[in-house]
């Protein structure tokens, strides 16, 4: 993959550590930030915050949403993030307004991958953070069901548990796969325990194979 300049930013395991002129443009100067203290002045119709466990970082994003359309007339959001957080996320607000803004129904198809086909990459240790603003967006547009009664729209990503003798659950995967395990071995590496139940292999290892081609594409 390369960047509009022709530098390479990403291998195919993602190993480097160059960032995108896009990535430089909307971490300099990000789009839609919400400054400290303009909170009450911004009148959002719905809000959501996220943190990531995988690095202890928080993201709220507010979202102005078109009763009648349900498109999102104006979005803003805040990062306690890193550099990689603040540019996809500034990304994320422009794609969710630009053009007349999305419906919430469109803005919620939106892939990880799609923020960061928009950014020119980023390396793969950074996408938790651009998967950090597509979960507060998630959560805010809850919050607008919630506020609007459409409680049967609510998305409810409960967990499933894989392993039931330790309690793996199908998040664990998915937070493992996106701080870099690759493999059934690096995933009880970073769970720090082995598989309990090893009719439970398969199903951990087609998760593996799910989540690397949602967050890092096949390869
Ligand atoms: S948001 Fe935590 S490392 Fe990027």
């Amino acid at each position: 993959m390369t960047n509009t300049t022709g530098a390479k930013i990403r291998d195919k395991q993602g190993n480097t550590w160059l960032y995108s002129d896009t990535v430089k443009d909307h971490f300099f100067n990000p789009r839609n930030i919400l400054f400290a203290g303009e909170e009450d002045k911004y009148d959002a119709d719905a809000m959501g915050r996220v943190g990531s466990p995988a690095c202890g970082d928080e993201m709220v994003l507010w979202l102005k949403i078109d009763p009648k359309t349900e498109k999102i007339a104006d979005c803003k959001w805040q990062t306690f993030g890193c550099g990689s957080a603040i540019a996809s996320t500034s990304m994320l607000s422009v794609m969710l307004s630009e053009n007349g803004g999305m419906t919430i129904e469109d803005a919620l198809k939106l892939k990880p991958q799609d923020i960061m086909e928009r950014l020119g990459g980023l390396p793969n240790r950074k996408i938790h953070c651009s998967v950090l603003g597509d979960k507060a967006l998630q959560a805010a547009v809850n919050d607008w069901y919630r506020k609007t009664g459409q409680h049967d729209k609510i998305i409810t990503k409960g967990a499933k548990i894989i392993d039931d003798k330790l309690n793996i659950t199908d998040h664990d995967i998915e937070e493992a796969v996106l701080e870099g395990a690759k493999t059934l071995e690096d995933v009880q590496k970073k769970l720090k325990v082995g598989v309990a139940t090893p009719e439970a292999i398969p199903e951990i290892e087609q998760l593996i194979r799910f989540y690397s081609e949602k967050y890092y594409g096949a390869e």
